[in-house]
């Protein structure tokens, strides 16, 4: 996708749609058509505002004799948010799905209320929502040019009037930071789309290190003669009902100074989540397939963060297996040594992916990391407890905490905080293991996933995300499609930049 900073006055740019954003208060909401129709020199018909007052979820789409116009509600101007021009965005660019348009111009909006928001921002926020909304994952359909995607393929963002001019090295930058935020978003949600026979732990491996020649950060494998040297149980004994040989991954990002203490970020990439002995059932479980999207969205992180050349150190580690049931399998009553020598009592087998981050939690203390973030689709319980609107968010840390609930509030990628008191520890205990994988009854779900992690970690700053709820999606919504949505990836992106600053 090419997106550029127009410096063309209005009527002078070529494009096959123009996407307006208005707000509902009656003077501007006037005033914002009186201009348009002013700019593109055309008459916008009482009938188009029959359908259209700048609510906010409002859009309408407008045929002048020339052009296009789509008008996208931002709400009253008094609780705008920069949320809400995101999501005003992506709504009046999913306009284009359908429809013949190839280039369209956005106005940037030019709003000097929102505290702390620059025009930088707005740029920024308005370039990932448009790229992320228009992201479709149609590679397997045989027919071409599927009528449900958008064929855009230019965006231009450009003022209403020359008083942006002077800010254009600001809105370039802001431009350039979301096309690598939201198009490394839209790479994580391929790989979280892409079928489990497609990509598996060895597939995933070769994929991520042809990432080396573009891109700059390396990419180590270890493989299972490796991860048997080592002696990593978890991964090895999830990995052993499957036909798919486990992949270790070991991202390395160089941008600080080499003392500098690395962030090590830790993915769960189970390509494919069967539950294993403990099996699943089969409705809903072709969604499985996206139970790497903790290892995708620490991919796209380093696919960010490599561009926007960061001036950090950065360690990515990624276990990968697939998770399914056979005459090889471990079963629930197994009992398996972790990395660490630590012992597990295997309860269920579906509860895998505290076995594989067990393994790569203890294994990054060997980097003396400076914080330590996994993300994982860890537990079901989290759609529960949250829905689809947030990630869960825990650790041992409060300050790190709350500088991943800050990211998260700044990019809408949210994360939200669950407690790991001491009180829930004992519903992990085991009767013939040091740990047990699943609790005794259905309570904390998410937190006992939590505390089963902790028991794992080393003397370092943790906090464990947990993206169950958000990494995949039934429905589409705003600027989120239905399937794989790469959530975790602008969350820690933006963490990381506020760490370099
Ligand atoms: N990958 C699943 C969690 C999951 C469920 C993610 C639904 C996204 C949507 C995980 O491996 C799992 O199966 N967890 C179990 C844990 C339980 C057995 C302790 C769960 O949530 O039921
Ligand atoms: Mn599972
Ligand atoms: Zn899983």
């Amino acid at each position: 996708m090419e997106i550029i900073f127009e410096k063309k006055i209005v009527n002078k740019i070529k494009a096959d749609a123009f996407l307006f954003l208005c707000y509902e208060d009656k003077k501007l909401f006037n005033d914002e058509l009186k201009l348009i129709e002013k700019l593109l020199d055309c008459r916008i018909s009482n009938v188009g505002l029959e359908d259209f007052s700048g609510q906010k979820n409002q859009t309408v789409l407008i045929y002048t004799g020339t052009s296009r116009i789509i008008l996208s509600g931002l709400g009253m101007k008094n609780d705008l948010t920069l949320e809400r021009v995101r999501k005003a965005t992506a709504r009046g660019i999913k306009k284009t799905r359908t429809l013949k348009i190839n280039k369209i111009a956005i106005e940037i909006l030019q709003d000097q209320t929102l505290e702390g928001v620059e025009i930088e921002d707005i740029a920024r926020a308005q370039t990932i929502s448009s790229i992320l909304a228009l992201y479709s994952f149609d590679k397997y359909y045989t027919k071409k040019n599927r009528k449900e995607s958008s064929g855009v393929k230019e965006i231009m963002l450009f003022s209403q009037s020359n008083s942006l001019a002077k800010y254009s090295k600001e809105i370039e930058k802001g431009i350039y930071t979301g096309c690598v935020i939201g198009e490394s978003t839209n790479f994580a949600r391929d790989l979280g789309n892409e079928p489990s026979n497609v990509i598996y732990p060895e597939s995933l491996a070769l994929l991520v290190s042809k990432r080396q020649k573009e891109r700059k950060y390396s990419v180590e494998i270890l493989d299972k003669a490796k991860l048997t040297r080592l002696k990593m149980g978890g991964v090895l004994e999830v990995a052993r009902g499957s036909s798919r040989e486990p992949r270790f991954l070991i991202l390395k990002y160089k941008g600080g100074r080499s003392n500098d203490k690395p962030v090590v970020l830790v993915g769960k990439g189970v390509t494919f989540d069967s539950g294993g002995i403990s099996i699943k059932p089969s409705a809903g479980m072709a969604m499985m397939k996206v139970d790497m999207g903790g290892g995708a969205a620490v991919i796209g992180v380093f696919e960010a963060i490599s561009q926007l050349d960061l001036k950090m150190n950065v360690i990515g580690l990624i276990p990968c297996v697939e998770n399914m049931p056979s005459g090889n399998s471990f079963k629930p009553g197994d009992v398996i040594k972790a990395y660490n020598g630590m012992t597990i009592e295997v309860d269920n087998t579906d509860a895998e992916g505290r076995l594989i981050l067990a393994d790569a939690l203890s294994y990054a203390s060997k980097y003396n990391p400076k914080y330590v973030i996994d993300m994982a689709t860890l537990t079901g319980a989290a759609v529960v407890a949250i829905g689809n609107v947030s990630s869960i968010v825990m650790g041992n840390d409060q300050k790190l905490i709350d500088k991943i609930v800050k990211a998260g509030e700044q990019t809408y990628d949210r994360a939200w905080q669950l407690p790991l008191w001491d009180e829930y520890d004992k519903m992990i205990d085991s009767e013939i293991a040091d740990v047990k994988n699943s609790g005794t009854s259905r309570q904390a779900g998410t937190i006992l996933g939590g505390m089963f992690l902790k028991r794992f970690i080393g003397n370092y700053p943790w906090a464990h995300i947990d993206i169950a709820a958000t990494a995949m999606r039934d429905s589409e919504s705003d600027y989120d499609p239905k399937n794989a949505t790469g959530a975790g990836v602008r969350l820690v992106t933006q963490f990381l930049i506020n760490e370099s600053k």
